[in-house]
């Protein structure tokens, strides 16, 4: 597929003295303003509320395109499936729950990009067109035959996220389907099917401090239609801004950061941002645990001294079990010290 270029948002107010531009000014920084120690949490939010940053603004819509990368994310995402279609797994039953997804997710696209999509509605029959990607399809809600996909790869050759879908099964939520080609080192053959509590048992803290049951007591409790999100980061295994570093790639990428250590080249170390959005869909009470991924590199954070001084405290301060499972304990203090060096912190 041909990458394109389109401006897919209002372009943000200006902010003094920011010429920043492109993937950095739509940067989800993941830290409020005052944090300086970072410990995982229950860390939700209502969804479609834009945020201001020190570069830019996020989050005014569920989707973010990517701006002038949305048509390379997409060629990425699509070239991807094309090569393995085990990035998709569904569990026996989940088919209503993708549909359902589906049309949730194009209703949502159509208000929030009206210059570029639409989605048009005959009972049960729909059209969606989207004009940045040149997707122009007529399907019957249902019926597989009426699409060239099903219809979580369908909706995943349109947007950027990875998509996830959380079922109660047995008393317990379960990760039933996903359509994944970005994880951060796991892999969705791999998890799906598992409990919240399967899928956590590597993060530290997670079960034992009763994280997973908050986390699991706000998804069950989540009302139909409500759109809430979280944010999660770390520093990315890979040396470049290379989304797929899932374990289905590890040949690809499992030897970046050790090169990258080795030469100290830091400020190609990337802070791995993913905004997660947690939605019950309205016809089916399935959850959506669907994963945006963005990135920067430190050598573009170095240029915002808020940025800067706030990463190099928080990823210091992390205690070692976090920083072990995020992957930096080795290499943190050189990192930050790159980070810092030259600045009056
Ligand atoms: C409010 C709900 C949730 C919270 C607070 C939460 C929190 C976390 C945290 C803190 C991590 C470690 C990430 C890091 O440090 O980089 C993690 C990892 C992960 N989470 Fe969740 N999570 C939630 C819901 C879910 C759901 C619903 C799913 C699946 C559908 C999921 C799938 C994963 C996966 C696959 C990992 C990577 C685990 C690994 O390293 O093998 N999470 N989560």
């Amino acid at each position: 597929m041909t990458a394109v270029t389109v401006a897919t948002e209002a372009v943000p107010a200006p902010i003094e003295a920011a010429p920043i531009q492109g993937h950095t000014a739509r940067l989800p920084w993941p830290f409020p303003d005052d944090l300086s120690a970072f410990r995982y949490s229950v860390n939700v939010e209502p969804g479609r509320s834009p945020h201001r940053t020190a570069a830019g603004q996020w989050g005014a819509h569920i989707v973010d395109l990517g701006g002038e990368e949305y048509g390379a994310i997409m060629a990425e995402r699509r070239r991807i499936l094309d090569a393995d279609p085990q990035r998709l797994k569904m569990m026996p039953g989940m088919m209503p729950a993708a549909w359902d997804l589906l049309l949730y997710y194009l209703r949502d696209l159509s208000l929030s990009y009206p210059a570029i999509m639409s989605l048009e509605e005959d009972g049960d029959r729909f059209h969606w067109r989207n004009r940045a990607l040149g997707t122009d399809q007529a399907f019957v809600l249902g019926d597989l035959d009426s699409l060239p996909y099903d219809p979580m790869t369908f909706l995943g050759r349109e947007i950027p996220d990875d998509l996830l879908l959380v079922k109660e099964r047995d008393g317990k939520l379960h990760f039933d389907a996903g359509l994944v080609t970005f994880a951060a080192a796991w892999s969705v053959s791999f998890d799906v099917g598992m409990s919240m509590y399967e899928i956590h048992s590597p993060v530290p803290r997670m079960n034992r401090e009763r994280i997973t049951a908050r986390a699991e007591q706000f998804l069950s409790h989540l009302p139909a239609d409500q759109v809430y999100r979280r944010v999660n980061w770390t520093l990315s295994a890979s040396g470049s801004r290379k989304l797929d570093v899932s374990l289905e790639e590890l040949p690809e990428w499992g030897t970046d950061i050790a090169e990258l250590v080795r030469d100290k080249d830091w400020g190609r170390l990337q802070l791995r941002i993913e905004v997660e959005h947690f939605i019950r869909l309205p016809m089916t009470g399935a959850v959506t645990f669907n994963i945006r991924t963005h990135m920067s590199s430190l050598e573009e954070i170095k240029r915002i001294p808020a940025w800067r001084d706030q990463l190099a405290t928080v990823v210091l301060e992390l205690p070692e079990d976090l920083a072990a499972y995020k992957g930096f304990l080795d290499y943190r203090q050189d990192a930050m010290a790159w980070l810092t060096d030259g600045s009056a912190s």
